[in-house]
Formats: structure tokens, C-alpha cells, sequence
């Protein structure tokens, strides 16, 4: 089976690589991977420390892309390439332009798509944007479905997507993690900042689009705020090479003696950082999912998620950008420490590519990721209610 990878952002090389290296470990398939170089610098940062080789570079980034720019520039690409390769199978990986693009050319072309990722839903087109369209759109011409969660399977099937087609393999991501932090175990992993003994290290990630402007502006006040009322905490935020988030993090954080702003992290120096952290504030997908794995609790600097899990586990909550309830919620974690009382990991188990794999094989899924829904629904009699049931309902009640 000819399968080609597509790769255009950090998230989708660190979610793509335990896939890549499962499938080219197999004779059954040949492997053409793709970079659309969607991102530049973060991609390359993450492809090297996951050893992924890319085939075919589309080399679209221009600084300020604007979205149209990007997607004609990837979909004229990508149909080219897949007119001159024909794959059996074109895989694309979450929520990005070239998740939906690549998997748009791949339709034009009459060729199969299988969706990593499949089924996440915050039930509105502008958080996160344009990603919740993305996801949706590359759904719809997806031949494979993996979803991570019975949560994302169940939003398919109320969505009227085949059983058949649907497959719960927990979150690749969580893979990719396990990998990582079992490389941290054995290396050891210096943080990339001195701290005083006894101080407390918040990390901040925050890069998303619906935020620019005002939004980022707010939670730049908040952290501020948050400084002033704990003399002891220090603020390590990696920040996006998108000039959008870079002049408003100079602008308003750079000054600060305890905030240290530095270029991304590499993947296991982030881990490590999730994992030493006693503050996590992020608007990032990934780390909504990873922290957890780490037995971490985090604040999410957005109004809606589409990771309801970790909502529902105990170990997520919602903050948005708004200040005041930022620093009231970071500061009763401060006091109360951040660590959960047993590690959850609502999103993977570290055999997503494995299940993948099988699916491409066979056509089936024996053993799927996280039924204990299900499980008690047949136990019960009861109809469980969705994880995005359950939050929706509780956000509601707010
Ligand atoms: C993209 C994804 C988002 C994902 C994020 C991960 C879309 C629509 N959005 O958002 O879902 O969460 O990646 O980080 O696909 N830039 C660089 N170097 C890089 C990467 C970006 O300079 O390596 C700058 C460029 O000026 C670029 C801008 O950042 O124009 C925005 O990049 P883009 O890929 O359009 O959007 P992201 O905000 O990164
Ligand atoms: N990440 C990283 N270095 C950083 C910031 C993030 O390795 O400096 C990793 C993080 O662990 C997660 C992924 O990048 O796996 C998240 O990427 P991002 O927040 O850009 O995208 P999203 O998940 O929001 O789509």
C-alpha cells in the first residue's frame, strides 16, 4: 500500500512522526511523506528530533500568510504532486490549512483520505478558527476516521459519518509524548532558565488566532498580575514565531524581570518543562492533551474547547482570556498546587499508530482505545452522555 503523509505544522509532526516510523518499520506499506513547510523553523525543530525524513518539500510558508494565500498555494501544490505520485492513501493529521488542503486534493485527485483525528467539535466556526472548519470539512472526504476519544466517534455518528468508518484509537499524540518523556527519563533535561530555590515556575503558551489582539493583550495583563500578587513566581513562555504574538509578547512581558520569553522549545525540553511546571496556562490543542498524561492540571485560555475530556476528568478548565478569572484560577492552583491526585490520560495510551496501522492492514480494529463508556451504557441500560454533553451542559450552568 502506497500511503503518503502529510506534514505542514509542529502539532502535526509531533502527532505524524510515531505513525511515519510505524509504518516504515512495515513492509506492507510504502511511505511517501510530504511537508507543505506550512511552518518553517518549528517544523524543522521537529522533525529532526523525531528522525522524520520528508520526500517532498511544498514550501508555501511566507511570513503573514494570510489563509487564501496558504490554501491555494498548498492545494495547487499538493494536486500536482499527487497527480505525479499516486498514492493509494493520503493521510493528514488534525485541524490545520494543510490537513483540510492536502485531504482537498486528495478528493480533486479521487483518492483515499484517512483523518487522524477525526470527530474533535467545539460547535463554533470561530474558536478555534479556523480550525473547527478545518477538522469538519476534512471529515467530510474521509474514507478512514480515527478519532481519539469515544467522544470524537460519538460526534461522528450524530453527524451521520458511518460506523464502518469510524475507528477510537486514542490520540497519536500521546505516542509521540510517551516517546519523549521516556527520552527524558534516561537523559535528563536542564530547564532552559535558572530558578531560585524555592520559587514557582509557571509555563505559557498562547498563539491562537481568535485571540490576536485584545485577547493576547488580556492574558499578557493577567500574567502580569499574577507576578505582582506572587513575588516567588517566574513565567517561562516559548512564543510563537507568528509576528501577531511576537510584538505583543515584547510589547508587554519582555521588561518583566521573572518572565522569560525564548524561541519554541524542542519537544523534549517542552515535555520537560510541562512536567516541572507548577502553573500551566496554554491555548494550545496539544498541551491540553499532554498535560494530563503528565498528571498535570491546566488553565485554558479559551471560551470553548474541543478536548471536553480533561473538562470532564477534573484536570482542564476553562478560562478564556478574560483577566480576572485567569488570575483568580491560577492563584487558587498556586495555592493548592497544580498536581492531579492520579494521572488521567482521557486521550491516548501510546498505541494510536499501532491501531492505525492495523486498520490499514485489516480493515478492522480489535481492541479500541477507551470503551468504558460504552461499557457501562451496556451494563446499565443508561445512554452515556458524551463528554461534549457533559461539558456543554456544565458551561451552560456557569
Ligand atoms: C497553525 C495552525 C494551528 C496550529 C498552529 C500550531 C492553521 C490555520 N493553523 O497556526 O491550528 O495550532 O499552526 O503552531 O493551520 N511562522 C514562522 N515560522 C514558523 C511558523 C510560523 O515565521 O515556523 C509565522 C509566519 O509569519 C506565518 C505565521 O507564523 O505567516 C502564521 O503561521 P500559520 O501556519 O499561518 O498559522 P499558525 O498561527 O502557526
Ligand atoms: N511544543 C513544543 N515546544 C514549544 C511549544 C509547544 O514542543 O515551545 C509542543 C507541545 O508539546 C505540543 C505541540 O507543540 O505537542 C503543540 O503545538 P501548538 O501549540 O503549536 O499547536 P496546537 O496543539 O495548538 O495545534
Amino acid at each position: 500500500m502506497h500511503v503518503l503523509l502529510a506534514i505542514g505544522t509542529r502539532p502535526e509532526a509531533i502527532k505524524v512522526a510515531p505513525l511515519y516510523h510505524a509504518l516504515r518499520s512495515d513492509p506492507f506499506f510504502r511511505v511517501t511523506t510530504c511537508i507543505t513547510s506550512q511552518h518553517r523553523e518549528l517544523l524543522q525543530q521537529m522533525l529532526s528530533f523525531f528522525d522524520v525524513r520528508p520526500d517532498v518539500d511544498l514550501q508555501v510558508m511566507q511570513p503573514r500568510q494570510t489563509l487564501a494565500d496558504l490554501t491555494c498555494s498548498v492545494l495547487q501544490r499538493a494536486d500536482k504532486l499527487l497527480a505525479e505520485t499516486r498514492p493509494d492513501l493520503v493521510v493528514v493529521q488534525g485541524d490545520t490549512t494543510t490537513a483540510f488542503t492536502v485531504g482537498l486534493a486528495a478528493l480533486y485527485q479521487r483518492i483515499k483520505v484517512a483523518h487522524v483525528e477525526a470527530g474533535l467539535r467545539s460547535f463554533d466556526l470561530q474558536q478555534p478558527f479556523p480550525e473547527e472548519a478545518n477538522r469538519r470539512l476534512v471529515d467530510v472526504f474521509a474514507d478512514y476516521l480515527f478519532a481519539p476519544t469515544d467522544g470524537a466517534a460519538e460526534n461522528l455518528r450524530k453527524e451521520g459519518y458511518k460506523d464502518s468508518a469510524i475507528f477510537v484509537t486514542g490520540n497519536t499524540g500521546i505516542d509521540a509524548l510517551l516517546l519523549a518523556t521516556d527520552i527524558v527519563r534516561k537523559q535528563g533535561h536542564a530547564l532552559p532558565m535558572n530558578l531560585p530555590a524555592g520559587s514557582k515556575l509557571a509555563l505559557l503558551t498562547a498563539h491562537r488566532r481568535e485571540s490576536f489582539g485584545d485577547g493576547l493583550i488580556r492574558i499578557c495583563q493577567a500574567v502580569l498580575r499574577l507576578l505582582d500578587q506572587h513575588p516567588n513566581l517566574h513565567v517561562l513562555y516559548p512564543v510563537h514565531p507568528n509576528p501577531n504574538v511576537q510584538e505583543v509578547a515584547q510589547k508587554y512581558l519582555a521588561a518583566h524581570p521573572r518572565i522569560y520569553l525564548c524561541a519554541p522549545l524542542e519537544y523534549p525540553g517542552f515535555v520537560s518543562v510541562l512536567a516541572a511546571a507548577d502553573l500551566i496556562l496554554t491555548d494550545s490543542g496539544g498541551v491540553q492533551e499532554e498535560a494530563p498524561a503528565l498528571g498535570k492540571r491546566v488553565l485554558v485560555l479559551r471560551e470553548t474547547t474541543e478536548r471536553p475530556e480533561g473538562i470532564d476528568a477534573g484536570v482542564a478548565e476553562l478560562v478564556g482570556t478574560d483577566a480576572d478569572l485567569i488570575v483568580a484560577r491560577a492563584s487558587a492552583l498556586l495555592r493548592d498546587g497544580d498536581s492531579q491526585r492520579t494521572v488521567v490520560s482521557p486521550y491516548g495510551d501510546g498505541r494510536a499508530s499501532q491501531r492505525i496501522v492495523e486498520v490499514f492492514k485489516t480493515g478492522s480494529l480489535r481492541d479500541s482505545f477507551c470503551v468504558s463508556d460504552r461499557k457501562e451504557e451496556a451494563k446499565t441500560g443508561v445512554p452515556a452522555q458524551s463528554p461534549n454533553e457533559r461539558t456543554n451542559k456544565r458551561l451552560a450552568r456557569r
